[in-house]
């Protein structure tokens, strides 16, 4: 390269430097303060890896290269401008494409080296294989199930679960025959079929509201397939890179299965998002008290302290900027607003901190599940955006309830508390919310982004009165 530094040193250099970047990423992601920079460090890791392999002894002609670098910045660049609510859908078509790569990568490994393969190598070889192809269709099916192209509600079967097992075993013992004896090469498609129908057997059953569970967990694979490629290929990057990927991914689902209150097996086997909708419909003639935007910014103008409480409903109706305006303009009276955020409020993980943070809300306001609950009790007003299930006192008083135990924002604990929706219709886990009948409840129905703005209007009405 130069005289002062050898290629391979200026590849170790890159390498070392963008896994150096990669570890900091992930730190920074963890805090929303320093998110941005996690991102931007993340971004420049990937592009010096993607330098560094550049300069490798391997590559003969970089014409391939350079077509494969513009095919994927055609498809990259509208993938990165989608709607906030469509990023789970989008985040699993990527994990899509890079198991895809995992598993090309590895074929032509195998059919490059077969059959001078060690054990050792066969068995990481086929891990990649067998990961990279189930990830790639169970990705595709969780998109298509998020984006509906595909029907989102669980599909099960009598057996389903053998089925499933039945399939997995198959490859595991395809895996361990070739590992014995890779001169057979005849079975390695078999090696990659199987899975690929895995990948789809295992992604029907699972309602669409959980795919953000499934696809956390599907980029937990995507991340071991390429920490498998990393020993296939000799890559410390690719071996580091792969274990951040696969073990974050794997704790964000632990997460997010925790503060749903469910086990994996409920979330991959439990069918759930399609029951009791009957009950929830049924309960809908009990009476409920409501209220005019008039009426609701009244209230809040009188109260000294108020907590906010964003929910799916409040993305869906993108009612973060109104929501700011009512933030400001309650500041500026004088009263003390706060958010309280709740793990798995909204579809995705950090959902209502990236919305807040959009519309620019200090993310000091924006206080953890734990920190908040403790205020609720001397709260005068909490104001439910467009939240239901991570509001819905059933999960702590309900033993008979499937939300029993999990960890909820305890709004019902404030003075008053008024909720923002729609309709009386339930939420994600399809059961009725015990919140709505309390005698301090006020039901304010509409659209949020509309109700909050209707509230904002009335308060700046009323400043022009005072
Ligand atoms: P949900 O329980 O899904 O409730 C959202 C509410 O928003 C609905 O009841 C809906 O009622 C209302 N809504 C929808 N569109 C609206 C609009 N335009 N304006 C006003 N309201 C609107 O949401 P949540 O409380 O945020 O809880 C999240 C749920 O998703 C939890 O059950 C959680 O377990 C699950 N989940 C979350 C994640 C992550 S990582 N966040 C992952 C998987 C599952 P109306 O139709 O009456 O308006």
């Amino acid at each position: 390269m130069t005289n002062f530094i050898s290629t391979d040193t200026f590849i170790e250099i890159t390498y070392l430097t963008a896994t150096v970047l990669f570890v900091l990423s992930l730190k920074w992601l963890s805090s929303p303060a320093t998110a941005r920079r996690g991102v931007f460090a993340g971004e420049l890791g990937m592009l010096l890896a993607v330098v560094g392999t550049l300069f490798h002894h391997g590559i003969v002609d970089y014409k391939w290269i350079a077509i494969a670098l513009v095919l994927g910045t055609i498809i990259g660049v509208p993938l990165g401008n989608v709607q906030m609510t469509a990023v789970p859908q989008r985040t699993a078509l990527s994990h899509a494409f890079g198991a895809l790569c995992v598993t090309l990568v590895g074929t032509s490994e195998f059919y490059l080296r077969a059959p001078d393969i060690p054990p050792f190598m066969m068995a990481v070889l086929a891990m990649e294989v067998i990961l990279g192809s189930l990830t790639f269709t169970g990705s595709l099916m969780a998109a298509g199930k998020l984006q509906e192209i595909l029907p989102q509600r669980p599909i099960t079967y009598k057996g389903q679960n053998f089925v499933n097992l039945g399939l997995l075993s198959a490859a595991v013992i395809v895996a361990g025959v070739l590992v014995v004896h890779p001169e057979q090469m005849r079975l390695f498609p078999v090696l990659i079929i199987i899975p690929l129908v895995f990948g789809v057997m295992l992604i029907i059953p699972i309602g669409g509201a959980d795919m953000p569970t499934v696809i956390s967990l599907l980029n937990s694979y995507a991340g071991l397939s390429a920490a498998a490629m990393g020993f296939v290929l000799s890559s410390k990057l690719l071996i580091i890179a792969g274990a951040l990927d696969g073990s974050s991914g794997f704790i964000l689902s632990v997460i997010m299965s925790k503060a749903m209150n469910r086990s994996f097996t409920n979330v991959l086997f439990g069918g759930f998002g399609q029951i009791q909708t009957s009950v929830a419909a049924a309960e809908e003639a009990r009476p409920v008290k409501s209220a005019t935007p008039e009426e609701a910014a009244g209230i809040l103008a009188s109260a000294s302290k108020v907590v906010i409480v964003p929910g799916y409903g409040m993305a869906v109706a993108q009612a973060q900027h109104k929501v700011r305006e009512l933030y400001d303009s309650l500041t500026k009276r004088g009263v003390d607003v706060t958010f309280g955020i709740h793990p798995v409020a909204g579809r995705m993980p950090g959902h209502m901190n990236v919305l807040l943070a959009e519309a620019d809300i200090p993310y000091d306001k924006l206080l953890e599940m734990d920190l908040i609950n403790g205020d609720l009790p001397q709260t005068d007003v909490a104001l439910v955006i467009g939240a239901n299930d991570v509001t819905n006192p059933a999960a702590r008083t309900d033993a008979g309830s499937p939300i029993y135990g999990m960890p909820i924002l305890d709004v019902d604990k404030a003075r008053t508390v008024m909720v923002i929706k729609r309709s009386m219709a339930a939420g994600f886990a399809g059961i009725d919310n015990p919140l709505y009948y309390l005698d301090r409840t006020l039901m304010l129905f509409g659209d949020a982004k509309n109700f909050v703005g209707n509230i904002v209007r009335e308060l700046s009405g009323s400043d022009g009165h005072r």
